[in-house]
């Protein structure tokens, strides 16, 4: 089936808890939480997760695991992520498939089952919005430092077409910000002239040219710090078809680092 719905998803640390969220990031909230409305709506079989903070530095790893649970603490922030729970559903089948369809086009794709892995923020944080119930299976993606922004569009090109060749009912989501040259403080936006980036790189979304929003990837991601050097985004357009239609959702900044909710569905599928 194709692929009913994909997504760049914000993890900010600080949404982790709802309460905690500042008032510049609670329409980011409210979007996740309307988007979780949507997928639950569209009763997804999987969701195919690629999480910026799973960085891996050869292989592109496949989390086969069958069950993913667990309790995170995040290394980098344990004062705002501390003793969270989580416990999806894994689908080994398909995750197997993927590393096949990997191993066939020659790219370094590598399985994980392994119950004692646990999960990193950027799966945690915008799965907790997006499957609230826990009750969809996760197989969820590292990205690879190794690999280019080309390769990891092909990865996900790869991915692509086995989900579209899956009798399952699949969500992408992409967990990740655009602008990302951290700095303290939480309120801070990116600069004016990273931002800018960020608005031509979202005009393109919005007007479906995704070439165009592929081949600024990596300028873009040199000059403003995307995060992990934009291969979240670079997988994203991979997934996305000419006739998927974009919706700009709600944005907002974490520290220098700006953030959106985007979402990508065919028309003919609503
Ligand atoms: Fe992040």
């Amino acid at each position: 089936m194709p692929i009913l719905f994909s997504m760049l998803a914000p993890h900010v640390p600080s949404i982790c808890h709802e309460e905690n969220a500042p008032s510049f990031q609670q329409e980011m909230v409210e979007d996740m939480k309307k988007t979780a409305n949507k997928i639950k709506s569209l009763k997804p079989d999987v969701i195919v997760l690629v999480s910026c903070h799973w960085p891996s530095t050869f292989f592109h790893y496949v989390d086969a695991t069958p069950e993913h649970k667990g309790v995170l603490t995040a290394f980098e922030c344990p004062d705002l992520i501390k003793d969270v729970p989580y416990f999806w559903p894994g689908d080994a089948d398909l995750a197997a498939q993927l590393v096949a369809a990997g191993e066939q086009s020659g790219i370094k794709a590598v399985s994980v089952n392994d119950p004692y892995y646990v999960w990193d923020y950027g799966s945690v944080v915008p799965l907790r919005y997006l499957v609230p119930d826990e009750d969809i299976p996760v197989i969820n993606l590292s990205v690879t430092l190794a690999a280019s922004l080309q390769e990891t569009y092909e990865w996900g090109k790869t991915i692509k077409k086995v989900l579209d060749e899956s009798p399952k009912n699949i969500v992408f989501v992409s967990s990740g910000a655009l602008s990302h040259n951290l700095v303290r403080g939480r309120e801070n936006k990116p600069t004016f002239s990273e931002h800018a980036l960020d608005k031509e790189f979202l005009q393109f979304i919005a007007n479906k040219d995704y070439d165009s929003a592929y081949n600024m990837l990596p300028q873009y991601a040199r000059l403003a710090g995307v995060e992990s050097g934009g291969r979240h985004l670079a997988m994203l357009l991979g997934m996305i078809d000419q006739n998927d239609e974009a919706t700009i959702g709600a944005a907002g900044q974490s520290s220098g680092s700006w953030n959106a909710v985007i979402t990508f569905e065919q028309k003919q599928a609503i």
